[in-house]
């Protein structure tokens, strides 16, 4: 089936760039993108056509780092870091999601929430529990969210009602991806929750499985905070850094996503372009845990893949718009600690990365790529204070992002 839709076409195709068509059409043939033009294009006169009028479409966000049962506790418990925010609040609230109804419940919620805000594309942490993880991929599959979702491994560190052991782990590991390997829309990803909770053997066995599995991803976290660097330390005295305890089981490669990097060092960050590994920039997250602020303008000079993610619930702000904006002053604080030496983030450098940054990793074109199946939303900003004088539409553009 072919289709047309009208509007304001903005889109961000490299870091820093913006397409925009003005009153442009957006042809759709079997919901894959054939065009964009300001013309009708040929072989679409009689196809139907959705005008949105004035109103703005953009690229849909990708939400490249988030824990879906933390959505329970969304905008709670900000008082403490890292270390001790895991276990005072969320280790509680993970373990609630050993019941179905519970969980069913909460990532019905989230899924429904995602779409309301214009996210369509996620990379999502579950609990260690494997019957709430298949809740969750059917949530956001019903919702129309797809990507990778995964069960939590962790069999040490975590508290007396969320933890599993080493084979229960590496056998419902197992399950979960054999069970999941074949779908289309939410596919299973491995996610060591993070060094300090997963035991040397059951690195070992991940590692293993990744190898089998060649074409399912990682997940996991790294150099979030400094206490938690120092553990890992302690933990792995062999290595030199953070990296080198995923490197050391198969886990530090291609693809595999890294959440926060915030400080992770010029080795570090040479390690990540190495591997191919993507980061997950989690900038309001890092603020909240009082964990520090990500060099993401150096890593984007160094060529590393960055990409965002709203970490909920360290980071409380849903929306990718609202992480968009939050990437862009951390980038500014950066700044104005560096003695003016840096650059921050552009709005369009930002919106780059909330959208196309992210959609590349589910194989995702540059901004409305021809051949791509459209990943859109349509914002009206009509009720937004007047403005004193007309506005262009990439002044709207920009508006939208800081005033949605
Ligand atoms: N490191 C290990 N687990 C977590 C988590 O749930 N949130 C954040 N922000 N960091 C983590
Ligand atoms: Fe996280």
């Amino acid at each position: 089936m072919r289709q047309l839709i009208r509007g304001h076409i903005v889109a961000a195709p490299s870091p820093g760039a913006l397409d925009i068509t003005e009153n442009g059409y957006l042809a759709l043939e079997n919901g894959v993108i054939r065009c964009v033009s300001t013309e009708r294009p040929d072989g679409f006169a009689d196809a139907p056509v959705q005008d949105f009028g004035d109103r703005l479409i953009l690229q849909s966000f990708a939400d490249m780092h988030l824990h879906a049962p933390q959505y329970a506790m969304l905008g709670l418990g900000m008082d403490v870091p890292l270390l001790e925010w895991l276990q005072r609040y969320t280790y509680p609230v993970e373990a609630r999601f050993a019941d179905a109804g519970y969980a069913r419940e909460v990532f019905e919620r989230l899924a429904q929430a995602l779409i309301a805000n214009g996210t369509t594309r996620v990379c999502i942490f579950s609990s260690l529990h494997t019957d709430a993880t298949l809740l969750l991929m059917e949530a956001l599959e019903r919702a129309g969210v797809t990507g990778y979702a995964g069960k939590v491994n962790m069999d040490r560190n975590g508290s007396e009602e969320l933890i599993e052991t080493t084979e229960e782990s590496v056998a419902e590991t197992r399950l979960f991806i054999e069970e999941n390997k074949d779908r289309k829309l939410i596919k299973p990803i491995l996610t060591p929750r993070f060094t300090p909770s997963c035991t040397n053997e059951l690195m070992e066995e991940l590692g293993k499985i990744a190898a089998e599995y060649p074409d399912i991803p990682v997940q996991s976290h790294l150099s979030e905070n400094t206490d938690e660097m120092k553990w890992v330390k302690e933990l792995h005295p062999d290595c030199a850094q953070y990296w080198e305890t995923y490197d050391k089981y198969g886990l530090w490669k291609d693809h595999t996503v890294m959440a926060h990097c915030v400080h992770s060092d010029a080795r570090e960050c040479a390690a990540i372009r190495r591997a191919g590994v993507v980061v997950a920039h989690c900038a309001g997250s890092n603020i909240n845990l009082c964990s520090g602020v990500s060099p993401v303008r150096e890593m984007l000079q160094q060529g590393i893949w960055v990409t965002l993610g709203s970490d909920i619930a360290g980071g409380a702000q849903l929306p990718m718009y609202k992480v968009i904006t939050m990437s862009i002053r951390a980038s500014k604080i950066k700044r104005m600690e560096t003695d003016w030496s840096e650059d921050f983030l552009t709005v369009p450098e930002g919106y780059y990365l909330g959208t196309t940054a992210g959609h590349r990793y589910f194989g995702g074109g540059d901004g409305f790529a021809v051949g791509q199946p459209l990943h859109a939303i349509v914002v009206d900003d009509g009720d937004f204070p007047e403005p004193v004088r007309p506005l262009t539409v990439r002044e709207r553009f920009e508006r939208s992002l800081y005033m949605l």
